[in-house]
C-alpha cells in the first residue's frame, strides 16, 4: 500500500505579503485568502494545493500524501504502524483546514511531517489562474514533485521505498547522492538528495503549456528571482528553471516530464545527469558551477540528446521529409 499522488503542501512564511504577489504573479496560481495569517492557492479543481501559513518560519511544514480513499488511508496507518511508525489520527478541524474529508499524521527519520489523506475537497468554481496561462498538469499525476534534501540520506530513502513503499525511479551518486521516487506515472513526485542540511529543495510545479513557462522565465529574470537558470533534467526530461520562494526553497517550474509505467518501471542507476544542458545554479560556490557546467559541455561533446515529451493538444506534427533527420533517426533506433 503506498500513496497514489502528492496532493498538497502546507508552507512556512515569515508574512503573506510576498506570497500574495509570488503565487499569483510568477508562478500562476490562484490565490485564497483564508485568515490573516493563512493564505491558500489553487492550481486546479481543488480547494487548495499550497496552504502558506504565517508562523515566522521558513519550510514546508508539512507534505499531503493522497490516498485512493479511507479504506487505503487505514491500510497505509496499519501497514506503518506495524512498522513501528507512530501515527495520530487528524482532528475535524485539521482536516476542514486542509480541505480534505480525513487524514493521519507522521514524522519520516528526517524529522518531516507527512500527512496521509483522502477525497480532497473540490471548489464549485472554475481555476482562475493568477497570471494568463493554460493551466497545470496535476490530475492523477499529483501536484508536482517535491526534493528534500537530508544529511542523513540512507535511512530517510529506506523509509520511503521499504515503509512508505514508494517506487525507486532512478538513483546516483555522482555529483551527489540522490534517488528519485514514483508513485503514479509521473517520472518522480518525490526525491532525496544528500546535503549538509535537513531542509526542502525544491517544489516542481508543471505547465501544459511550454509558453507559459517560458512567461515565467522573463517575469523571474526582472524580478532577480532566478535560481536555477533554464535547463533540462535527464531523469524526467523536464525543461524548467527554479525561483527562489519567499521561503526560503525554491520553486521549479516546469514542462514537458517525462511519464513511465510505475507497473513495468525497472529502477536503475543514472550516469548521466543531473541536467542535460544549462540548469547553471547560481547559488553555488564557483568551484561546484564549474563542475556542474563541465558535466553539461561533456553530455554536448557525447550527443546527449533526448525527444520532448508533449501530451495531446500541445504540439504539431510537422509535415514532409527530411533525408537528413531521417538518417539520424534510423541510426538511434
Ligand atoms: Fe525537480
Amino acid at each position: 500500500m503506498r500513496p497514489q499522488a502528492l496532493g498538497y503542501l502546507v508552507v512556512s512564511a515569515k508574512n503573506l505579503e510576498d506570497w500574495s504577489i509570488y503565487g499569483p504573479d510568477q508562478l500562476g496560481l490562484q490565490r485564497v485568502d483564508r485568515t490573516a495569517s493563512t493564505m491558500a492557492f489553487r492550481m486546479d479543481d481543488r480547494k487548495q494545493r499550497l496552504i502558506v501559513n504565517a508562523d515566522g518560519n521558513t519550510t514546508i511544514s508539512a507534505y499531503g500524501w493522497e490516498m485512493a480513499d479511507a479504506a487505503a488511508m487505514d491500510a497505509m496507518a496499519a501497514q506503518l504502524e506495524s512498522a513501528g511508525v507512530r501515527v495520530t489520527r487528524g482532528s475535524r478541524a485539521l482536516a476542514d483546514e486542509r480541505c480534505v474529508t480525513d487524514l493521519v499524521a507522521l514524522s519520516d527519520p528526517g524529522g518531516n511531517r507527512l500527512e496521509l489523506f483522502h477525497t480532497p475537497h473540490v471548489a464549485n468554481e472554475a481555476f482562475a489562474p493568477g497570471r494568463n496561462i493554460a493551466g497545470f498538469r496535476t490530475g492523477p499525476l499529483g501536484l508536482g514533485h517535491v526534493v528534500i534534501q537530508s544529511r542523513d540520506i540512507n535511512p530517510m530513502i529506506a523509509f520511503y521505498r521499504d515503509v512508505m513503499k514508494f517506487g525507486v525511479s532512478d538513483f546516483y551518486d555522482k555529483p551527489f547522492t540522490a534517488c528519485f521516487f514514483h508513485l503514479n506515472p509521473r517520472h518522480h513526485s518525490f526525491a532525496l538528495i544528500q546535503n549538509d542540511k535537513d531542509q526542502v529543495h525544491h517544489l516542481m510545479m508543471e505547465y501544459f503549456a511550454f509558453d507559459d513557462m517560458g512567461h515565467g522565465w522573463d517575469i523571474a529574470q526582472a524580478s532577480e528571482r532566478v535560481a536555477v537558470t533554464m535547463g533540462r533534467h535527464a531523469g524526467d526530461d523536464m525543461t524548467s528553471f527554479y525561483t527562489w520562494t519567499p521561503s526560503g526553497f525554491m520553486v521549479e517550474s516546469g514542462w514537458g516530464g517525462k511519464c513511465i509505467d510505475p507497473e513495468t518501471w525497472t529502477p536503475g542507476e543514472r550516469s548521466v545527469g543531473p541536467s542535460i544542458w544549462g540548469h547553471d545554479r547560481l547559488w553555488m560556490p564557483p568551484e561546484k558551477r564549474k563542475e556542474a557546467r563541465d558535466l553539461v559541455l561533456r553530455n554536448g561533446a557525447n550527443g546527449l540528446r533526448r525527444p520532448v515529451q508533449v501530451i495531446e493538444g500541445n504540439y504539431n506534427l510537422m509535415p514532409g521529409v527530411c533525408p537528413w533527420w531521417d538518417e539520424t533517426m534510423r541510426k538511434a533506433t
